[in-house]
């Protein structure tokens, strides 16, 4: 499959029939979530699948995220304990990574899910991504539209300078509104946290009304965030400074004098829907040095810092 041309396509309905075709051609399409641009492809065929993973040069042992167009899909793919019935009911669609065990005949290629028996699903919550799965009638299978370890995409253009020319086309719906990956819930017996994201802890621990144990740093990667460098900016990356050094470029948090400022106000949303942008901005700027204030870790705060160590964390 030739790799050389990415199509920028539109959010009409005959450039969704577009990306979806191509989808079903075994191409690679970016697009929209309310979370992160995925880069996606038919979650039932193998090479299509496999694409994915030589596009980003992503670690074969890292398992991929399914996204259906709604619940009744994300059934016929896996099987839903109490736990996931009661958290689908409340988040989705939305911010929300369920995983759960996987259907003998789900059709899924094996490399989505790494061999695993179970597997990621999520129904985004986003009208250009939604429409696209509805125009495929498919699973798609979709990490975020970037390469491996570098920052994740928030809008169109972010896909474009990590990939153009690597995938078959991007949909462009603007940028992300939620701008942090969706939160990884294993269920089960007992469910637990796999990755911190757009759906605060504390709302899935009222929903289900228990605390969820946390595998956030398990030995074994389950998780793209635990990967110990990752969405890393081309600068090293120091946390938690009320007083940058000098060189140092400060992205700041509150009403600090910095060179960017992920929500002058303190506004963990705000903050959340800046971050990535912000990461792609200070390398556009060339910074060499990144100080970052302190963020709160709370709510959102806890998925920004999870992010943010990671950025931090040394380099291979
Ligand atoms: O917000 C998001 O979740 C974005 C947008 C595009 O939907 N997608 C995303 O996908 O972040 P990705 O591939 O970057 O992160 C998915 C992670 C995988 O790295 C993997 O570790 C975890 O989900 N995962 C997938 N299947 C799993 C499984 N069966 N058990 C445990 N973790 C799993
Ligand atoms: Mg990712």
């Amino acid at each position: 499959m030739s790799r050389n041309r990415t199509l920028r396509l539109t959010t009409s309905h005959a450039d969704l029939g577009r990306a979806a075709d191509i989808l079903g051609d075994g191409g690679l399409v970016a697009f929209p979530t309310e979370t992160v641009y995925g880069l996606g492809a038919d979650a039932r065929n193998d090479t299509a699948v496999a694409s994915i993973y030589a596009a980003k040069g992503r670690p074969s042992f890292n398992p991929l995220i399914v996204h259906v167009a709604d619940i009744d899909a994300a059934r016929a793919l896996c099987v839903f304990d109490d736990t996931a019935e009661r958290l689908a009911a409340v988040f989705w669609p939305g911010a929300l990574t369920l995983v759960l065990p996987l259907r003998a005949q789900s059709g899924l290629s094996k490399l989505v899910t790494a061999g695993l028996d179970t597997v990621a699903v999520r129904m985004p919550d986003h009208p250009v991504g939604q429409a696209l799965l509805r125009a495929f009638g498919g699973p798609v299978a979709a990490p975020s539209a970037n390469p491996s370890g570098r920052i994740s995409p928030t809008t169109a253009a972010h896909v474009l300078s990590g990939l153009d020319g690597m995938i078959d086309g991007v949909v462009d719906g603007g940028p992300c509104d939620t701008g942090l990956e969706s939160t990884i819930v294993r269920c089960g017996d007992e469910p637990a946290l796999l990755r911190a994201g757009g759906v605060p802890l504390e709302a899935i621990e009222a929903c289900l009304g228990e605390a969820l144990a946390t595998q956030l740093h398990a030995q074994k990667p389950q998780a793209p965030g635990q990967l110990a460098s990752h969405y890393a900016p081309q600068g090293r990356v120091r946390l938690d400074v009320t007083t940058p050094e000098q060189g140092e470029t400060l992205l700041g948090f509150g009403s600090v004098e910095a060179a960017l400022n992920l929500s002058p106000s303190g506004d963990l949303t705000e903050a959340a829907a800046r971050l990535f942008d912000c990461l792609h901005q200070l390398d556009a700027m060339g910074a060499a040095a990144i100080a970052v204030s302190p963020i709160p870790d709370h709510g959102l705060g806890r998925a920004i810092n999870d992010r943010l160590r990671r950025a931090a964390a040394p380099r291979d």
